[in-house]
């Protein structure tokens, strides 16, 4: 049996919003649909704003155009900006390609999330902005870096790429900093194939994202009927989804509990089926904060050296079954190191997960006998 890493749960529902919206021809973005999807998103998530952009990396970037993404102004250079190493390359790169430098720290074991001590010993007057990331859709030590930032009066940006429907105390991840980004590419829990959300509760940064989302142009108060032409009124890009791909997140959207808990279930089966990794002390593993209702969305382990990271991932992939690593190191990445001179920074903790993390097959189109049989071939090769 060949077991994918993971395959999106994709129906008659969504060709049939996809049909819908080619029959009646709106197919540009902030059409009905659109606005259709947002409200959607708003309610599941609780946020004040939600825009729809092409994907999660450009949510961050038409963020940095509110201006709410630096204490005080826009990002430009001399400002840092605090993340995790251990993450996804797009924040990084849309900090740096806007002059500012990312400063990379430390994680924590529980979650791979930002540690909160790390950051405090990190911030210096230039820190403008704090990104966390919500890895694995597990909620990062937010009450920490809240703590923390909240102290220094520095903002804080969530990347919640792959945390849709997942909670902290009952409130939707995203919706504690300034503003966060949610991502439905192919691989998430909910998708559209390729596609993003920004997040935000202030008026003022809503009303400059609305702005850069079309262009820098005031077309979305065009389009509501407030103005009888658009112009350009500030800085921004091309940051819109079509409703064609609108009209097939609404129809997710409305799937997201049970896209999870089709997620869940498999996450829970192996968390119990690898205890015994543990036990052997060969791995570690995720602990849920409390509070925490997470979304499944990566079910991972780190092993204890890379040696039975590979023997792992390669002897799985001999069963069919794709298992693999994630992220490499930003910090130790060549961009950085020429960069960002980032030669003799040492983050153990990131480096280690980086080298032995190993994530196996999770999505909502597996079921339990496939979950099975992963474990089964886990004891086989380890
Ligand atoms: C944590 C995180 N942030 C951001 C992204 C980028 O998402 P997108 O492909 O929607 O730009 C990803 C992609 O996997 C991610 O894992």
């Amino acid at each position: 049996m060949q077991i994918p890493f993971g395959q999106p749960s994709l129906g008659a529902r969504e060709a049939r919003a996809l049909m819908r919206a080619l029959r009646n021809g709106r197919v540009v973005g902030n059409g009905v649909l659109s606005l259709k999807a947002q409200a959607h998103l708003r309610e599941l998530t609780g946020a004040r704003h939600a825009l729809l952009t092409p994907n999660a990396t450009q949510a961050f970037e038409l963020f940095l155009h509110t201006g709410a993404g630096a204490a005080g102004g826009f990002l430009g250079p001399g400002d840092e900006v605090i993340l995790p190493s251990f993450s996804y390359v797009s924040m990084a790169n849309a900090i740096a390609a806007r002059g500012a430098t990312p400063v990379f720290v430390e994680i924590e074991r529980e979650t791979l999330g930002l540690d909160p001590v790390a950051v405090a010993s990190a911030i210096t007057e230039r820190t403008k902005l704090v990104l966390t990331v919500h890895y694995g859709g597990m909620a990062c030590d937010l009450d920490g870096l809240l703590a923390v930032c909240g102290e220094r009066g520095v903002p804080i940006f969530e990347d919640a790429a792959q945390a849709i429907g997942s909670t902290l105390r009952g409130q939707h991840l995203g919706t504690f900093g300034a503003g966060a980004c949610l991502s439905f590419h192919a691989t998430k829990n909910v998708t559209c194939g390729e596609g993003g959300a920004l997040l935000l509760d202030d008026e003022g940064a809503m009303r400059m994202a609305e702005i850069a989302h079309e262009k820098g142009t005031n077309r979305s108060a065009f389009l509501r009927g407030e103005i009888d032409k658009y112009t350009w009124v500030g800085t921004g890009g091309s940051y819109v989804l079509s409703d064609l791909l609108a009209g097939m997140l609404d129809v997710q959207l409305e799937r997201t509990a049970e896209l999870n808990a089709r997620r869940l279930e498999i996450w829970d089966l192996y968390q119990a089926g690898t205890q015994w990794l543990e036990d052997a002390g060969s791995v570690f593993r995720c602990v849920p904060r409390t509070g925490c209702d997470h979304n499944g969305h990566i079910w991972w382990m780190v092993a204890q050296d890379q040696a039975l990271a590979d023997r792992i991932i390669d002897g799985l992939r001999g069963e069919g079954i794709q298992a693999t690593f994630h992220y490499q190191a930003l910090h130790a990445s060549p961009f950085a190191r020429q960069h960002l001179g980032t030669d003799g920074l040492d983050l153990p903790l990131t480096t280690q997960v980086s080298d032995c993390i190993v994530r196996l097959p999770l999505s909502s189109s597996m079921n339990r006998k496939k979950a099975e049989t992963v474990m089964r071939a886990l004891k086989k090769v380890v």
